[in-house]
């Protein structure tokens, strides 16, 4: 069994971080995100190789992953000459495919049992089957309603407020069969979520839904992208391969100086340097090989690798692309978010 991933967004929401960067490679805890996703398909045997959709960056993602012989997955690459919406891509990439197919938006992070979900669309004889998930504000998602029996009534991509019926979103994981594709045009873009699953639900088609509600997050904000660190660390999700991050995690080859101060759950990567009279806060991800200088106060901010915060510069819970420079005494609030090789002068404040 293939599975499709759809990664050719621009990860517009994630910018600046997603100008050199692009979203399924964004680092969690050191390891670019596709990693979680990989993780996630291996543990279906019947999954045999990953394709992954790209438009956005191809390249970047090409060179991390290659034939996917490391990540003990086979990977096959398709590059969108355009971006054909999130139905177009699948058509796109699954266009020779006759088997049933798994499609995963690049973007989510779960503990779904896959297999349980493929179980369901087979049992049920399902076209489509979808996954979803409970969330207080489904406006920012595709709100889903559904029979009592399971089946899918109504699909509703980014409701207005006063359009919420129910609190079950789409997450972003379906299992299709690609007989269906063909319905897909080939050359504009077509969207699965305002097109394709409205028209098998026009149709009477079998569309049902497999209810999680376990953890899931789309880490495509950078709201979102704080929100998963601080879950990782308070062990609400638990990924393999990861360092311990359950409780926070230093590494042995970071160098804290002797009154240098670090309160957990924290994440200090390799090559780290906290220097005399720092303070690592709570909620911290301070990425490989970054410099925090002596007084210098990080209190739940990420930052990717090779930063480096001046001496009593403080930052709350913003975050940092790689090669940012904090000056001495400079304040950088909540929310900031600063692209790669930023340069904050001296005595700023953000
Ligand atoms: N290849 C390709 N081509 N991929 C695309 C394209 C495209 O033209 N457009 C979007 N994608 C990929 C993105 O990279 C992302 O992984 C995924 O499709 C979903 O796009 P987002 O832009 O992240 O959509 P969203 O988060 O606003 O909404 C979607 O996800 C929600 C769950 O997180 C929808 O599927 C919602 O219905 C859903 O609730
Ligand atoms: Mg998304």
């Amino acid at each position: 069994m293939k599975a499709i991933l759809l990664a050719g967004g621009k990860g517009t929401r994630l910018r600046p971080l997603t100008i050199h960067t692009p979203k399924p490679i964004v680092p969690i805890f050191g390891r670019p995100f596709l990693d979680y996703q990989i993780d996630l398909l291996k543990q279906v045997p019947e999954i045999d190789e990953v394709i992954l959709s790209l438009n956005y960056q191809p390249r970047r993602i090409e060179e991390s992953y290659g034939d996917g012989s490391e990540h003990g997955l086979k990977i096959r690459y398709v590059v969108e000459p355009i971006p054909l919406g999130t139905a177009g891509a699948v058509r796109y990439a699954g266009d020779s495919l006759r088997d049933t197919v798994v499609v995963f938006n690049g973007d989510v992070l779960t503990l779904v049992d896959l297999a349980a979900v493929i179980r369901l669309h087979r049992e049920r004889r399902a076209l489509a089957t979808i996954v979803l998930t409970p969330v207080e504000n489904p406006t920012a998602y595709g709100l889903v309603e559904t029979d009592p029996d399971g089946r899918v009534r109504r699909f509703l991509e980014k409701p207005s407020p006063d359009e919420i019926t129910c609190d079950t979103i789409n997450a972003g994981i379906y299992v299709l069969e690609p007989r269906t594709f063909d319905r897909i045009p080939t050359e504009t873009a077509w969207s699965i979520e305002r097109s394709f699953f409205p028209s098998l639900i026009e149709r009477g088609e079998t569309f049902v839904a497999h209810v999680y509600r376990g953890y899931w997050i789309d880490i495509g904000t950078p709201e979102k992208y704080l929100q998963v660190h601080r879950d990782v660390l308070d062990g609400r999700f638990s990924a393999p391969n990861t360092p311990a991050v359950g409780h926070g995690w230093l590494s042995p080859d970071a160098r804290v100086e002797p009154d240098a101060r670090v309160d957990g759950p924290c994440f200090i990567d390799e090559g780290v340097v906290v220097k005399a009279g720092a303070h690592i806060g709570p909620y911290s991800v301070v990425g490989r090989h970054s410099h925090v200088e002596e007084q210098a106060h990080v209190a739940g901010a990420i930052l990717w690798p090779n930063c480096r915060v001046g001496r009593e510069a403080s930052l709350g819970g913003a975050i940092l692309g790689r090669h940012c420079h904090v000056g001495r005494n400079a304040t950088i609030r909540d929310g900031v978010v600063l692209g790669d090789k930023s340069a904050v002068t001296d005595y700023s404040r953000l």
